[in-house]
C-alpha cells in the first residue's frame, strides 16, 4: 500500500490511525515491530510524533539524536480492562555502525515481550537482527512538504 501526504500533520495522522489499528489486536507472541526506513527527512520522527499519540502518550517525541533508545509508559485503554500493551520503545539507529550495538541494549529480551511495541528508526541498519514478521514503513522524500509513505515495500 502507497499513500501521499502532503504537510506533516497528515503524516501525524497517518502515525496515530496505525497506532489505534494495534492496540485493537489481540495480543500476539511477541512484541510488535515496526521498521521505518528511508529519506532523511522523510517524516519517520514526524509520523512517530502521531504514533505516540495514537497510543496515548503525552511525552514529546523527538529525534533521538544522542540516544539509541527511548521508552515510554503506555497509559491503559479506558474502554477495556484487559492489559495488552504497557511500553512503547522508540529506537533510532541511524548512529549505529554494527547491529551487535542494539543487541548490547537488551534488543532480543524488548522483541519478546508481548507487551511491547517497538518502532526502529533506520531500522535496515539492524536488518539482520530485525524480526521478519516486522511491519516495514518506507517514507519517501518527494518535495518540501510531500512525502510518499509505503507499507511493507
Ligand atoms: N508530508 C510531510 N510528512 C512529514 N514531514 C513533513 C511533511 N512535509 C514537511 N515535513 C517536514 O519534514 C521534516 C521531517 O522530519 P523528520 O524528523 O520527521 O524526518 P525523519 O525521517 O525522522 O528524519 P531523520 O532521518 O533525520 O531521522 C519535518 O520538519 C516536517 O515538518
Ligand atoms: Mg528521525
Amino acid at each position: 500500500m502507497n499513500y501521499i501526504t502532503f504537510n506533516s500533520i497528515q503524516t501525524k495522522k497517518m502515525g496515530r490511525k496505525i497506532a489505534q489499528e494495534i492496540l485493537k489486536r489481540p495480543l500476539d507472541k511477541k512484541a510488535i515491530v515496526i521498521g521505518l526506513i528511508g529519506d532523511l527527512g522523510g517524516g519517520k520522527t514526524t509520523f512517530l510524533q502521531g504514533f505516540a499519540k495514537g497510543l496515548r502518550i503525552k511525552n514529546k517525541i523527538l529525534s533521538p539524536t544522542f540516544v539509541l533508545m527511548k521508552k515510554f509508559k503506555i497509559r491503559e485503554n479506558s474502554h477495556s480492562n484487559s492489559y495488552k500493551f504497557a511500553t512503547f520503545y522508540h529506537l533510532d539507529c541511524y548512529r549505529i555502525k554494527k547491529p551487535k550495538e542494539i543487541l548490547g541494549i537488551g534488543f532480543e529480551e524488548i522483541i519478546k515481550n508481548p507487551h511491547n511495541i517497538v518502532v526502529i528508526e533506520w531500522a535496515d541498519r539492524i536488518k539482520k537482527i530485525l524480526p521478519k514478521e516486522s511491519l516495514i514503513i518506507r517514507f519517501k522524500f518527494i518535495n518540501q512538504n510531500t512525502r510518499k509513505i509505503l507499507f511493507n515495500p
